[in-house]
């Protein structure tokens, strides 16, 4: 595991830009595992900023978001359709064809988590997943004690999750009970691991994920077992690591050949 801390939300952005651009450049069929909240969305801002100037071109990629309410028509201001259609397709030039998000509506839920297992592996599978971390440790929507080997499937959100994001909606009840979400297996399966994680209030969950036991308690622990994840913090997140040091000092002496390749800009 790589543990990356950093000072600033747009070093973040940067950062994980750079990462997720050269695995994407790198592969002959660019699969992007994305996620909503407020984590990646530096990420996307960089990557829009260089989709935009030209410097990079990601029309080709295929992309499969991580999880979806159930119940929210895809156009409901708080979909995490919605949020994929308006943070990330336009903004970073996907194509939306591409672009798929567990359907949180279909009459057939279980075979709808079942097609889009498929569709995942019809694509080749996922080069990065970008993954959040809730303040519960979880990641997708995989709520603590999903099992390491899950699918995607239908999971009933934890109340700590739903009051977390009762910000979003008028009033908590709005808020749905079920989901959608890859399963810990689906996520285990891309060949990138990329958590980003910012603010105080999630460094418990980040200590708890990278330095605290494997755990189906801690689904975010996941990353431990996993041959290349890459951990994203800014200060704040970093906090309640007991090896923060060690990390900087590993992150500073890093060879130059380790690190992603970075064009420059055209013009
Ligand atoms: C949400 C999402 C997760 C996300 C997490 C943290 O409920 N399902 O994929 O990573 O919670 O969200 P945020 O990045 O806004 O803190």
């Amino acid at each position: 595991m790589e543990i990356i801390i950093l000072s600033s939300t747009e070093e973040v952005g940067e950062t994980s830009a750079d990462v997720i651009a050269d695995v994407l450049e790198r592969s002959d069929r660019p699969v992007l595992g994305l996620a909503t909240g407020s984590s990646p969305v530096a990420a996307y801002r960089a990557l829009a900023a260089r989709t935009g100037s030209g410097d990079l071109d990601l029309s080709d990629v295929d992309a499969f978001a991580l999880d979806e309410y159930v119940g929210l028509p895809a156009d409901h201001e708080q979909s995490y359709a919605t949020f994929i259609r308006e943070n990330v397709v336009a903004p970073l030039g996907l194509d939306p064809a591409r672009v798929h998000v567990p359907d949180g509506q279909a009459d057939d839920l279980e075979a709808a988590c079942t097609d889009y297992e498929r569709a995942m592996g019809d694509a080749g599978g996922v080069d990065l997943q970008i993954l959040g971390i809730g303040a519960n440790g979880h990641i997708g929507f995989n709520e603590p004690t999903s099992s390491l080997e899950s699918r995607t499937r239908i999971k009933t959100l934890a109340p700590q999750t739903r009051q977390d994001n009762a910000r979003f909606f008028d009033v908590i009840d709005d808020v749905p009970r079920l989901c959608v979400t890859q399963g810990l297996g689906t996520i285990s399966e891309a060949r990138t691991l990329m958590m980003i994680a910012q603010g105080e209030h999630k460094a418990q969950a980040v200590a708890a994920a990278v330095e605290g036991p494997l755990s189906a308690m801690c689904p975010g622990s996941l990353l431990q077992s996993h041959r290349r994840a890459i951990v994203i913090l800014d200060e704040a997140a970093a906090s309640s690591l007991q090896l923060a040091d060690y990390y900087r000092y590993v992150y500073a002496n890093k060879p130059d050949w380790q690190r992603p390749r970075r064009r420059a800009p055209r013009g």
